[in-house]
């Protein structure tokens, strides 16, 4: 039996069916409508404008994805929907679709919370083979509002280790593209302009925040501070693509160095990574090349499921069911980690 899941907690609307199996998650449908390219202009997204985009897109995504999936509502277990945290305008859209489907159609509703979502990209597979994290599991948690580290013991029983004290490292990336004159959204950016050149000027050093400390808290606001002041050290364009690499490095150690650390201490069998920033590129190599070290594995969603969609939804969904009553629910802005 399937199940449609909905998620709305940014500029993204995704609709996805998905349906159980013997390990994992296999995905029918995922369909994504993202209002980006309308954010650019200002450099960041603008919350009323993303959440009445959504009210447009939701009910064409959700088709889409049915019919994608060749599934008629009957056909459907559940409703899965993200409750938070994330911005309020867009929430509102996903769940109070989702509270009206599920009552109309007489299915029960499943609340998800968006981060543990990101963690369950992880466990779509595609084929039989494929193998999902075995427990315990570090998790690296990297997005545009969270920076998050747990250990995972099994489904149902995890510690939040630490978290960013400040900026999360996909805002950290957003606000020094817009500082380095990149568009909007900015780890994508970063990492291509990053991509054009090889650190050759010894000027460019950034810091790696709270490396050297014990304990697993990050700290990025001051690399935008940092940025900030080699942009007026540095103003020629010739030194922007250094910044970012420098910028992409920076970032990039001190995620590298907290997951080691969090290896050492509880000898975990594999590690997941999750979030936007999980579709870093160098992230995903430098992380590789430290885990076969240690000899650990390293489990990483395929890049379509790293930013937003519902697919991760429906994963986490059918994964660690929990259903939510559709006449009490509402959503969650700040909602925390688990
Ligand atoms: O998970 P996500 O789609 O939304 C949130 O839950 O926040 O993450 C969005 C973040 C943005 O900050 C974006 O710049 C970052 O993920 N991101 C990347 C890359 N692709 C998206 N950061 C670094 N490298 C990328 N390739
Ligand atoms: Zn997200």
């Amino acid at each position: 039996m399937a199940i449609l899941a909905i998620e709305s907690t940014c500029d993204e609307t995704g609709a996805s069916v998905a349906q159980k199996t013997r390990q994992g998650v296999e995905i029918l449908s995922n369909s994504v409508a993202s209002s980006a390219t309308i954010h650019q202009k200002y450099g960041g997204v603008v919350p009323e404008v993303a959440a009445r985009e959504q009210v447009k897109s939701i009910i064409p995504v959700i088709e889409e994805s049915l019919s994608e999936a060749k599934i008629q509502p009957h056909d459907l277990e559940a409703i899965a929907v993200t409750v938070g945290p994330g911005l309020i305008g867009s929430l509102l859209i996903g769940v109070e679709t989702a509270k009206t489907l599920s009552l109309a159609w007489n299915r029960p509703l499943l609340g998800v919370n968006h981060m543990v979502a990101h963690l369950f990209a992880n466990w779509i597979v595609e084929d039989e083979a494929q193998l999902v994290p075995e427990f315990p599991t570090v998790a690296l948690i990297v997005s545009g509002g969270h920076t998050d580290l747990l250990l995972l013991k099994n489904l149902h029983e995890w510690i939040w280790l630490g978290g960013t004290r400040d900026d999360a490292a996909g805002e950290c990336m957003d606000k020094c593209a817009r500082i380095l004159g990149l568009p909007y959204p900015g780890g994508p950016n970063i990492q291509a302009s990053a991509d054009t050149v090889t650190l050759k000027d010894k000027k460019i050093v950034l810091p790696r925040p709270l490396i050297h400390e014990t304990g697993y808290d990050f700290s990025f606001s001051g690399l935008k501070t940092a940025t900030s002041k080699l942009v007026q050290e540095c103003p020629t364009s010739d030194f922007t693509a250094q910044i970012a690499l420098e910028l992409n490095q920076a970032i990039v150690d001190v995620l590298v160095s907290k997951t080691r650390l969090a290896i050492l201490e509880f000898a975990p069998k594999s590690v997941v990574l999750a979030g936007g920033v999980s579709a870093n590129k160098l992230l995903r190599e430098k992380l590789k090349q430290e885990l076969e070290k240690l000899g650990v594995s390293l489990f990483v969603p395929r890049l379509k499921y790293c930013t937003d969609n519902a697919a991760m939804v429906a994963a986490a969904a059918l994964m660690r069911p929990q259903e939510v009553n559709p006449l009490e629910v509402s959503p969650i802005p700040g909602l925390e980690v688990i």
